[in-house]
């Protein structure tokens, strides 16, 4: 039996973690490092590792793991959850004005207006404080426990303090639009059909059965109304929101109380183009009556209330026409079909092609070179055909066939057994290598400056690199063979290699473009094994332990790393001096935190660039020129206009000494040298 110093403290340390995560993931204004939380967490762990019978339901550590009950077991709601009717123009909502007034039998309404999240409803039941239960709304009547899924979004409390014995939470569990352009992206490479919206992919995402694949699809929540609750005493919907923010969970912010019918009509213009701006997907608005009172006055239908109601915003669509389906290759190989449309306007940008994903995809919507097409931006970002307008053709559309070779070597192309994606063949295929060093070099990998896919192009041409680990051994020389390759050109870019050796554990696995390896995988593989090496030991059930890293992958990484030219590289890389090991990104409270700066003039211990590296590592963003944003410059000597401009906008100076004492890199002034050092 553990002693009650060992439950006290495990219980001191959940209080503690919940507190922290709450404020990195509800406010996103953290307090203390990653370090500091992970150092945390981990004690946690080891203390109820040790001693198991003290682990709690609603420990932070308790969130993955669980298991999704069989098939998602129905459960009745005691309080239905109802639908909202819509409406669609301005007069349509003064008619729901107009409805409400004359049943309430006075003029006097408050509204609340709220952001109409594209998800899914969920109610979540809270007893003495703990999430016992999460249900999706099903039919409205009878929903699906999803319990074990729900506990893995971070956003929602597993324990709220202070909480009445037994409520009902309310809200919408959606999933981000940069989430979700990952996850295609990644089901894309994988031959697995893209979701058509991030409604669709949060969908998915709570149905799995494995609650560790839900934890890694990045899912988040926000709350709006109660369902049956005991001893709450809220009596509008402003203090709703407001309750349910003590709770600590994340309400949306974009919320806003109005007088007039006239007022809440602004509001729902106001949002029409700022929604595509927001990192979710939203489809309208709600507006809601804010006294409770007269909410229950006004009552409901069996479906809807009559105290609600949603403002649809029209789809943003657009019809265009289908010119040529091309195929293009991903890293790994994999044949994507795209379609080259007749450019049109949609959403704010010029679109001239959709990807088509792959051929099932094509065949299910009966995709044919010639059609019109009805476009729509899935995220508010990828355009993707929604549907064939089969009224416009003219027989002389042509069905698409996959090229039976691989358009850049001239392989053999297959489709791989179980997967819809085709793929062409031949390892040496130079489309692979192309692709594969394009991958390892761009930004979300090794972020090597200067080394996208022209000058991969060229590279290849003079037959400089082979593999990702000549990239570290090119030559300045031999590169400027090169045309309009320059000697500073080719300084740059051997300069830019060296700087990217130091990325980490984490972007080197996502970059050696493992299949079905995400960044997310990567880290979560990187923060388990911290090493390559461990990794590289690690066997596939061990692999598959770890959080948010399925069997697909757990495979398909065990196996990556037992084959022979992986060992070969993998020593090439090493040789080369690049870092093998997890680098923490430890930039709150560091020494540049926050600080958006300038270099300029010639400093004489290093060169820009390094000083840049040193600002980034340090928490700050490095700025080309001065802005109104810019909030310091690193003047060194030989300064000209940029630090004239700083001076005239008062913006923090300093010179390369102070520069250097900030960074923890030179010794602090004498009878000054009490600040530690950050190295
Ligand atoms: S209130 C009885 N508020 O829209 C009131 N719903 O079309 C029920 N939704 O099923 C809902 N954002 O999934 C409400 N701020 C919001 C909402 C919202 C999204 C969804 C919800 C509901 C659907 C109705």
């Amino acid at each position: 039996m553990a002693s009650e110093e060992i439950i006290q403290k495990a219980e001191a340390l959940r209080k503690e973690i919940r507190h922290h995560s709450y404020l990195y993931y509800v406010l996103d204004r953290p307090e203390i490092t990653d370090y500091e939380f992970d150092r945390m967490y981990r004690e946690l762990v080891t203390l109820e590792t040790e001693h198991p019978e003290i682990v709690t339901p609603d420990s932070p550590t308790q969130r993955v793991g669980g298991k999704a009950s069989d098939d998602f077991r129905k459960v009745r709601f005691g309080k239905p959850m109802l639908s909202l009717t819509n409406v669609f123009n301005a007069e349509e909502l003064r008619e729901f004005d107009r409805k409400v007034k004359a049943s309430l039998g006075t003029e006097a309404v408050e509204y609340i207006t709220e952001l109409k999240i594209d998800g899914l409803s969920m109610n979540l039941v809270y007893e003495n404080g703990r999430l016992v239960q999460g249900l999706t709304r099903g039919d409205g009547r009878v929903g699906e426990d999803v319990t074990a899924n729900v506990k893995t979004i971070r956003t929602i409390p597993l324990y709220i303090e202070d909480a009445p014995p037994y409520m009902e939470i309310r809200g919408e569990v959606y999933m981000p639009r940069t989430s979700f352009v990952r996850l295609n992206e990644e089901r894309d490479e994988a031959g697995i059909m893209p979701f058509a919206n991030c409604r669709n992919a949060a969908a998915g995402s709570l149905r799995q059965l494995d609650p560790h694949v839900t934890a890694a699809r990045s899912l988040d929540f926000f709350a709006y109304a109660i369902g049956e609750t005991e001893g709450l005493d809220v009596h509008t919907q402003e203090e709703l929101l407001h309750q349910l923010e003590a709770f600590h969970f994340r309400v949306n912010p974009h919320y806003r109380k109005w007088n007039t019918i006239e007022g809440v009509i602004d509001g729902v213009n106001e949002w029409e183009e700022k929604r595509r701006g927001l990192p979710y997907d939203t489809d309208g608005m709600v507006i809601k009556v804010n006294d409770f009172r007269q909410q229950e006055a006004l009552g409901a239908t069996v479906k809807d209330p009559k105290w609600a109601t949603a403002y649809k915003y029209p789809p943003e669509e657009a019809v265009t026409q289908v010119e040529r389906i091309i195929v293009t290759m991903g890293r790994t190989g994999v044949l994507t079909p795209s379609a080259d449309l007749t450019p049109v306007r949609l959403a704010g940008t010029t679109v001239k092609r959709a990807t088509l994903h792959n051929l099932d995809f094509i065949r299910e919507k009966d995709i044919r070179e010639g059609d019109y097409v009805r476009i729509y931006k899935a995220g508010e970002i990828i355009p993707e055909v929604a549907a064939v307008l089969k009224e416009k053709r003219t027989g002389r559309e042509e069905e698409f066939q996959m090229p039976e070779t691989c358009p850049v070597c001239g392989g053999r192309v297959a489709r791989v057994e179980g997967e819809a994606a085709y793929r062409c063949m031949n390892p040496q295929c130079g489309g692979v290598v192309r692709e594969k060093l394009i991958h390892f070099a761009s930004r979300d990998a090794m972020d090597i400056e200067g080394l996208g896919p022209s000058v991969v192009d060229s590279l290849l041409a003079y037959d400089l690199v082979k593999d990702p680990a000549d990239f570290y051994t090119l030559d300045a020389g031999e590169l400027q063979q090169i045309e309009r390759m320059g000697e500073k050109r080719a300084a740059n870019l051997v300069a830019a290699a060296a700087d990217s050796k130091g990325r980490g554990l984490a972007k080197l696995l996502f970059a050696l473009g493992i299949r079905f390896l995400g960044a997310k995988g990567a880290e979560l593989l990187t923060a388990k094994y911290h090493t390559m090496e461990a990794i590289m030991a690690a066997d596939e059930a061990s692999l598959q332990e770890t959080e948010g890293i399925g069997k697909v992958i757990a495979q398909s990484v065990y196996e990556y790393f037992h084959d022979e030219r992986t060992m070969e590289l993998i020593q090439k890389l090493q040789r080369a001096g690049v870092v093998m090991e997890e680098v923490r990104e430890e930039t709150q409270g560091a020494a540049f935190a926050g600080e958006k700066a300038v270099l300029t003039g010639k400093l004489t211990s290093m060169g820009r660039r390094e000083a840049g590296d040193i600002i980034r590592r340090l928490g700050g963003e490095v700025q080309s020129s001065v802005t109104k944003t810019t909030t310091l410059v690193i003047a060194g000597t030989d300064a000209g206009s940029k630090l004239e401009k700083a001076r005239a906008q008062g913006i923090t100076i300093l010179s390369e000494e102070e520069f250097l004492r900030r960074a923890g890199l030179a010794q602090a002034d004498e009878g000054n040298g009490t600040e530690p050092s950050l190295f």
